[in-house]
């Protein structure tokens, strides 16, 4: 039940007409939030949008009670992100949290990958966090406050089939850090969820994921986020699926061998496996990923 957990602040959610966008909008609103709800309704590759679908969304969270706006707007275009923020200027006259939700999915192998494949995957997701992360930094770097919420995937770790996917998802993870390291004397913080949950996006991964969750299994977490409760949270990647809250650890070198001056190809493969590999689970499981894609079936967790 709502508890009133961001009452009195102005929430911009990106990605909110549909999925786990539209989740965390509605959990915003009941939970005291004045929502500015965006998203240009397309299709799951990018196309064909619809302004409806975020007025539905309006029209939802009106009917339970709550104040929202629409911003029918794309968020790979500054101009985008800039009418985002402002919606939420205009009407409320502040802006405190930021959610990027917004995606789409254009698959392909990495040799079969067009150009406009990646450009289109990597502006809505990359790109169209840093419209509105931008435009919203600017106010909130003067309020002195401010959360934003970056959505990223474990993809990011690599994908086999999604290099422009991944590839977005890995540089959500450093803006989010960036933005967590260069906001911080401003008291404005900034995390990331990479989720799994139910949507027509995991619908189209071609095997069953081995966990699964519901989009209003996410949307808690993004509250918190977003809330004073976690005022000492920042430059975090959290996984959230179902009732599972992971956090990732921080990239650090984890072993190194040194010399005085500078090394030989022959010097490094004679001690290189003193510095070695880390394994990539990813590469070790790939035959199982292929069964399971082959059969429809579950890979072990
Ligand atoms: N569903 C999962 O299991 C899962 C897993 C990992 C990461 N994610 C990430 O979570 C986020 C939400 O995914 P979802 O499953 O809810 O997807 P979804 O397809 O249900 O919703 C995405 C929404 O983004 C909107 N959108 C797309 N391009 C836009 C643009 N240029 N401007 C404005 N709006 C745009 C769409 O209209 C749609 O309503 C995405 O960033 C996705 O990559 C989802």
């Amino acid at each position: 039940m709502a508890s009133g957990f961001l009452e009195g602040k102005v929430v911009a959610i990106t990605g909110a007409g549909g999925g786990i966008g539209r989740a965390c909008a509605l959990a915003c609103a009941a939970e005291g939030a004045k929502v500015v709800v965006a998203d240009i309704g397309v299709s799951l590759a990018g196309e064909d949008p619809k302004s409806e679908v975020a007025d539905a969304v309006v029209a939802e969270i009106a009917a339970a009670g709550g104040e929202a706006r629409s911003a029918a707007d794309d968020v790979s275009t500054m101009a985008g992100g800039a009418h985002i923020v402002q919606t939420a200027l205009d009407a409320w006259g502040r802006i405190d949290g930021v959610v990027a939700v917004a995606g789409i999915l254009r698959e392909r192998m990495l040799f079969n990958m067009s150009e406009d494949e990646w450009d289109a995957v990597v502006a809505t997701h990359l790109k169209g966090h840093f419209t509105v992360f931008r435009h919203a930094a600017a106010v909130m770097r003067k309020q002195e406050s401010g959360s934003l919420v970056g959505f990223t995937s474990g993809a990011f770790a690599g994908s086999v089939a999604q290099a422009n996917y991944s590839a977005a998802k890995g540089g959500i993870v450093s803006l989010v850090r960036s933005a967590a390291a260069g906001l911080y004397r401003y008291g404005v913080r900034a995390n990331a969820v990479a989720p799994i949950a139910r949507t027509r996006m995991s619908a189209n991964v071609p095997m069953e994921l081995a966990e699964m969750g519901e989009p209003e299994d996410v949307a808690p977490f993004v509250v918190y986020l977003l809330s004073d409760a976690a005022k000492d949270v920042t430059g975090q990647v959290y996984t959230v699926v179902g009732g599972r809250i992971a956090v990732w650890n921080q990239p650090a070198e984890v072993r190194e061998i040194r010399k005085e001056g500078r090394w030989t190809p022959e010097e490094i493969a004679g001690r290189f496996d003193e510095v070695g590999v880390e394994r990539m689970t990813l590469i070790d499981r790939l035959e199982e990923y292929r069964k399971a894609a082959a059969t429809g079936e579950k890979p072990n967790n």
